[in-house]
C-alpha cells in the first residue's frame, strides 16, 4: 500500500478524527539499519540496530512529531505556530507550517544553529529571530508568546508533538518483531526520550509476553547535562548544537522514563561524541550529526566500563535522530582535508598511494 505518512498509518493509536486536516510529507517509516561492523569493533556481544531518523523529510525525527502538532493547529484554526528552537524544530515546524499555509515564527539561539537547519528554516519561509540568549531563553519567550499572543506553541511541551513521535518506537517493534533489550539515545529537550518511552509502553501493554519493556539510556553532551547534574546549567555549552539545552522541558517525564525502564540518563565528552560520529560514517556509512552520535557514544562508554556483564547476546537500538548534512561545518572542521594535488595522473597516483 502507498505510505502516507505516519498518522493514516498509526490512526487508531493518535488523537486525531475523519474532521483533522493531516498536514504531512509522508514522515516516519524510517530504516532500522543493521550494524554490520561496530558490535565486533567495540566488543559488544549482540545486535545493533541504527533507528535513522535522519531519512524523515526535513533530516530529522522531529517530523514526526510536526505532523502532529501542524495537523492539530490548522484543526483548531490557528493562524500561526512558534517554537524555540537548536535548529532542527524549526526546520521542520517551517516545512510543516509552509505546507498548511499558516504563518510560522521561530525564535533560535545566536550563532549556534547548524548551517543546514538554518537554511531550512529560511527557505520554508519561517519569521527567524536569531535572540541575544541560548535555547532555554527562547523557549521562554516561546512559551510567553503562545499564551499572550494565542500562536500555537509546537515545541515538545505540546503533547501533540510527543504523540506523533512514539510511532518510532511502533516501528522498532514492528520491525523487529519484539522490543530491544536497550535503547541508547540522545537527550536535549527531553520530549524524544518521553515520547520513546511512552510508545514501548503502548505495545507492551498491547502485547507483554512479546514487547518487553527495553531499557531507556538517554545521553547529554557533558557540557549540557543538566538532568545528570540534577541542576539546570546556566550557560550550556557543547559542539553538539542540537542538544546544546541547559533546563529540559520534559525533565520530569526523561526521569520516569530512565526510572520506569531501570535505565539510565548519563553524560559523554564532546571528544567521545566526536569519535562515535567519525567511527558510525567511516565504518557504517550512515552520515549522521553529532548529537545523534552520542546515543553511539554512550553505548561505546558503557561496554568499555563493562555495562553489559552476562554474555547473552542482546539487541541494542541506538536512535540517530538527525542527518549529518545538517551540520556540514562541524563535518569538514574535525574530518581530514582534501589533499591539493596537480591535474596530472603522475601527482594523482602519488597522492592515492598506489
Ligand atoms: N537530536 C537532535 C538531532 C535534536 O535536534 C534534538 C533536539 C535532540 C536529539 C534531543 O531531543 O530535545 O527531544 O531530547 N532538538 C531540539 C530542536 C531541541 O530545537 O531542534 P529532545
Amino acid at each position: 500500500m502507498f505510505y502516507k505518512g505516519l498518522i493514516e498509518k498509526y490512526r487508531k493509536f493518535l488523537p486525531v478524527t475523519e474532521q483533522t486536516p493531516i498536514i504531512s510529507l509522508h514522515e516516519g517509516n524510517t530504516p532500522l539499519i543493521k550494524a554490520r561492523n561496530l558490535p565486533t569493533q567495540i566488543g559488544l556481544i549482540g545486535e545493533i540496530y541504527f533507528k535513522f531518523e535522519g531519512m524523515n523529510p526535513t533530516g530529522s525525527f522531529k517530523d514526526r512529531g510536526m505532523t502532529m502538532a501542524v495537523s492539530k493547529a490548522v484543526e483548531a484554526r490557528s493562524k500561526a505556530v512558534v517554537c524555540a528552537s537548536t535548529g532542527n524544530t524549526s526546520a521542520s515546524a517551517a516545512a510543516y507550517a509552509a505546507r498548511a499555509g499558516v504563518k510560522c515564527v521561530v525564535l533560535i539561539p545566536e550563532g549556534k544553529i547548524a548551517l543546514g537547519k538554518l537554511s531550512q528554516a529560511v527557505m520554508h519561509g519561517a519569521e527567524v529571530l536569531e535572540i541575544d540568549g541560548n535555547f532555554d531563553d527562547a523557549l521562554d519567550f516561546a512559551r510567553e508568546l503562545s499564551v499572550k499572543y494565542r500562536l500555537t506553541l509546537v515545541n515538545s511541551v505540546n503533547p501533540f508533538r510527543i504523540e506523533g513521535q512514539k510511532t518510532a518506537s511502533y516501528e522498532i517493534c514492528e520491525s523487529l518483531k519484539q522490543s530491544p533489550d536497550y535503547q541508547f539515545m540522545p537527550v536535549g529537550n527531553a520530549g524524544n526520550i518521553t515520547a520513546y518511552w511512552k510508545g514501548y509502553k503502548d505495545y507492551n501493554k498491547a502485547e507483554p509476553s512479546k514487547y518487553a519493556l527495553p531499557k531507556m539510556m538517554g545521553f547529554q553532551a557533558a557540557g549540557s547535562a543538566p538532568i545528570v547534574e540534577g541542576r539546570p546549567i546556566a550557560k550550556p555549552e557543547t559542539i553538539a548544537t542540537a542538544i546544546r539545552i541547559g533546563n529540559p522541558a520534559s525533565w520530569k517525564t526523561a526521569e520516569e522514563a530512565r526510572d520506569e525502564s531501570r535505565g539510565v540518563i548519563d553524560k559523554v565528552t564532546d571528544d567521545e561524541i566526536l569519535e562515535a560520529y567519525r567511527i558510525v560514517a567511516a565504518t557504517e556509512g550512515i552520515f549522521c550529526e553529532p548529537a545523534s552520535a552520542s546515543s553511539i557514544a554512550g553505548l561505546i562508554k558503557y561496554v568499555r566500563q563493562g555495562y553489559f556483564k552476562n554474555n547473552e547476546p542482546i539487541k541494542v537500538v541506538c536512535v540517530l535522530t538527525g542527518h549529518g548534512l545538517k551540520d556540514p561545518d562541524t563535518a569538514v572542521a574535525t574530518a581530514v582535508k582534501p589533499k591539493k594535488v596537480k591535474a596530472n595522473m603522475k601527482d594523482i597516483i602519488d597522492a592515492i598511494g598506489l
